[in-house]
């Protein structure tokens, strides 16, 4: 049974109900987060809860309830294992359309989760290479909220798709910021370049890790500016995120990273995540 879980209750994914009224539906007056749990434990849940913390703190939504007890809960309902976990949080049900809104709205809170492959059981050699356009970054400038007002973030990926790629990479006064739903980096020289962290990104729980690994390893890296020019003619190009780990991008508006294949410190990051996330899954991390 897909069970979810909506105020208060767990019940069978049919038999959740929300108001059309509800500011989430009506204006995206909401934030969210993905987590992924790997055999049944949650991949960095407590930076995951504290970034969602900041995003409800940011957009002035009650926050107070035990999301670890609530999601953990239902990881255990839907049979553990390898699940990625959707949690939103709006600002409630204002019964009426008006952008004003009552301070004492009752949050409504959705929770559901679907199957996710753990990378730790992806043989490197099977990690497919991606392609990536770059495009304008139409979003706010508050992308360190993770609202759910996902517009430009759906347009441009549709935009990527319509020219074959996977994913797209945003563009903003110059600089990289981000893909559509993961962090970016650049290598050159063996050291990893990534933009730094500010409002017009997602401060990424994988991004903050493969930092910490490269750290603990010896890797060297920069969180600098990356220009059109800087992202083309790196030697490799990765980008990030909880639930697809890192991945190597290959070719950026038609044109080869690097010799075209994936790089030598891709493949030494992916085995350092891999490996945290064996300990992750045996209960050591
Ligand atoms: N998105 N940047 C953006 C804009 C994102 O939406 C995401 C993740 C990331 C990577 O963050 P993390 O390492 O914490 O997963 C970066 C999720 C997965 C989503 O929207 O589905």
């Amino acid at each position: 049974m897909n069970t979810v879980y909506l105020n208060g209750r767990y019940m069978a994914a049919e038999e959740a109900r929300i108001s059309p009224f509800d500011r989430g539906f009506l204006f995206g007056d909401s934030v969210y987060e993905v987590i992924p749990y790997f055999q049944g434990r949650g991949f960095r849940l407590q930076e995951h809860i504290a970034r969602l913390e900041h995003s409800l703190r940011a957009v002035r939504i009650p926050n107070g309830r035990d999301w670890v007890a609530i999601l953990d809960q239902l990881v255990e309902l839907n049979g553990g294992g390898n699940l990625s976990v959707y949690l939103q949080v709006t600002r409630g049900d204002s019964g009426s359309r008006s952008h004003a809104y009552d301070a004492g709205l009752e949050p409504t809170i959705f929770a559901c989760c679907t199957p996710v492959r753990d990378f730790a059981s992806l043989p490197v050699a099977e990690v497919k290479g991606l392609a990536a356009i770059v495009t304008a970054d139409l979003r706010w400038h508050r992308c360190d909220i993770k609202s759910t007002c996902l517009l430009p973030n759906i347009l441009v990926l549709q935009q990527a798709r319509d020219q074959q790629a996977d994913e797209a990479l945003l563009l903003r006064d110059g600089v990289v910021t981000e893909g559509t739903s993961s962090n970016i980096f650049v290598v050159r020289q063996g050291v990893i370049y990534t933009p730094k962290r500010s409002s017009e990104i997602l401060g990424g729980i994988t991004r903050e890790l493969v930092l910490e690994l490269a750290d603990e390893n010896g890797i060297q890296y920069q969180e600098t500016d990356i220009d059109y020019e800087a992202l083309t003619t790196g030697d490799e190009v990765w980008i990030s995120s909880s639930t697809r780990g890192v991945l190597p991008v290959t070719s950026i508006d038609g044109q080869a990273v690097g010799n075209g294949e994936k790089g030598p410190l891709w493949a030494r990051m992916f085995e350092l995540l891999t490996r945290y996330q064996r300990k992750l899954m045996t209960g050591s991390k």
